[in-house]
């Protein structure tokens, strides 16, 4: 890593990962590290700016989180936001005053021209606050560089140390010129070059697995068939070709055709070493029975470390094993109610292997958003379909079969889904639905078809808008679209006779049915 890279630390702002994100939509790398990161750790790493975020405390609370103040005695320019701000006056001994209301929406500001951070935007803008204390004063050596009518100090900077703090959040889409704002302070006070790009990524990645795998060693990869596994998979062929052995264990609980689609792409296009181990009566025996939701789900995660293990057993060769981990997943996220928290995941995708399979870990994707990670696999020439996949759930169509999961109705839940998904993605905005899909019912109910009585499944189809999956909306769909799928289910899949749409949020409902 160049020193050409922007430090956050993290004092447990919501918009944290976003000024993580804002900053490399601008082509300069940024990492988000805790906020108690010492100055000898930045002054090794030498990043060309350090930002404070914001957070929910007070500067004032007992416990409140505090930056080595040292990190401003390194000469490398520091961007205090809101929380940031107010701790950067503290450490300079400024007066802050504790908030008696927060103040929370926009809020028209009125900024110096002259400072760097403001340069090419108009005096006044309209801006995001979002804070309960404010800098009475600027403290020594610092000065005003924007005002609004309820803060005095909305900005501050000491232009000579290179140090600058803004009350509001440039990072939000509600502050205007926010993105010129954050621009102005990587290009003309940090002097970025802006040329991180998802194709040096690659180069570096690939060089990278090049480095830490040898010219010898092998390397094994759970395949879900999912986004990320499939992105680390192209990304450590590219760089060891068949030393890579990717096992893609078929439990039977996919959606239709998966299996197929998998073994076409990676093994006949791609011309990787995979190893489709087809698990299916091995899961259905150990479901059996099974009805109540976590059972299901434990003895899933259960029989898969099993088959993953008993596979990674015959590559005794390997000495790496690669997970397509994401930043989201790695993050040392800073909670304000406990102290600091971590909430690494390393093994989220093969958890809890046996001790005697003790692999070294490869996760190329470490540092990446989830729409960087599709970046890539766009760059490397993996087909959109794949990329833009919605989520599922790793105990797949198990959890949307209610009641006992069998061949059979793990066959009959495929044809319906195949129905919803092929509806689903004739609409134009299909890209912005999180996931739709459908779910077997435990029950039967009454219907006619010709001269006959029925008396068949229950089908439900679930359709959801979410950012990020913790709270979600039912989606809104054009009612033909619901009549076509409704219309196909029941007209093409034997065994079921009526379909209803599931009208729940999230919460109090969840996405999965278990
Ligand atoms: P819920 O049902 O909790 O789902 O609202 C939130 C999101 O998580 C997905 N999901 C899972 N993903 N393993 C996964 O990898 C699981 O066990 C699992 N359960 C739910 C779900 O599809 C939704 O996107």
């Amino acid at each position: 890593m160049t020193n050409n890279w922007i430090a956050i630390l993290d004092f447990g702002s919501q918009y944290t990962q976003l000024i993580a994100r804002r900053i490399r939509e601008q082509q300069v790398y940024s990492e988000i590290l805790p906020y108690n990161t010492t100055a000898a750790t930045l002054r090794e790493r030498q990043p060309a700016g350090i930002i404070l975020s914001g957070g929910p405390n007070s500067v004032f609370a007992e416990n409140s989180p505090l930056c080595d103040p040292k990190i401003f005695d390194l000469n490398i320019p520091v961007l205090g936001i809101c929380y940031g701000m107010q701790l950067t006056a503290r450490v300079f001994d400024a007066a802050v005053k504790a908030g008696t209301s927060r103040e929370y929406g926009h809020t028209t500001i009125t900024v110096k021209p002259s400072c760097k951070l403001f340069e090419n935007i108009p005096e006044q803008l309209t801006v995001w606050m979002s804070h309960g204390d404010q800098v009475a004063e600027p403290p020594p050596g610092f000065e005003i560089a924007a005002t609004s009518k309820t803060c005095a100090v909305a900005a501050m900077r000491n232009p000579a140390k290179f140090f600058y703090a803004l009350q509001f959040h440039p990072e939000v889409v509600h502050t205007q010129h926010g993105t010129e704002i954050l621009r102005n302070y990587l290009f003309k006070i940090c002097k970025c070059a802006g040329d991180w790009k998802i194709a040096s990524f690659i180069e570096e990645s690939i060089a990278s697995i090049k480095r830490q795998v040898g010219e010898e060693n092998e390397v094994i990869l759970g395949l879900s068939g999912g986004v990320d596994s499939s992105v680390v998979a192209a990304l450590i062929h590219r760089a060891i070709d068949k030393r890579l052995h990717c096992i893609f264990v078929d439990h039977g609980l996919l959606r239709y055709g998966e299996d197929k689609q998998v073994k076409e792409l990676f093994e006949a296009k791609l011309g990787m070493d995979l190893h489709v181990i087809d698990a299916r009566e091995r899961f259905y025996a150990a479901l059996k029975g099974v009805t109540d939701p976590e059972r299901k789900r434990k003895i899933i995660g259960h029989e898969f470390i099993e088959v993953f293990a008993e596979q990674a057993r015959k590559f005794r060769d390997s000495r790496f094993l690669a997970q397509g981990t994401i930043y989201p997943d790695v993050i040392e996220s800073f909670n304000p109610h406990g102290g600091p928290s971590e909430t690494i995941k390393s093994h989220h995708n093969v958890g809890g292997l046996p001790p005697d399979l003790h692999f070294e870990l490869i996760e190329p994707l470490r540092e990446l958003f989830k729409d960087e990670v599709r970046a890539v696999g766009r760059e490397m020439g993996l087909d959109s379909q794949l990329l833009d996949r919605q989520p599922f759930p790793g105990p797949g169509l198990a959890v949307r079969i209610l009641g006992e999961v069998n061949a059979e109705r793990v066959n009959l839940l495929q044809q319906a889904d195949l129905r919803v998904q092929e509806e689903m993605s004739k609409l134009p905005d299909y890209k912005d639905i999180w996931q739709s899909f459908a779910i077997l019912l435990p029950i039967n109910s009454v219907g006619v078809m010709g001269d006959q009585r029925t008396y068949e499944n229950v089908c439900a189809i679930r359709s959801v808008d979410s950012i990020d999956a913790m709270t979600a909306d039912w989606s809104r769909l054009p009612w033909e679209t619901l009549a076509r799928i409704s219309n196909r289910i029941i007209n093409e899949v034997r065994g079921i006779n009526r379909v209803v749409y599931d009208i729940s949020s999230k919460p109090p409902a969840t996405i999965e049915w278990e």
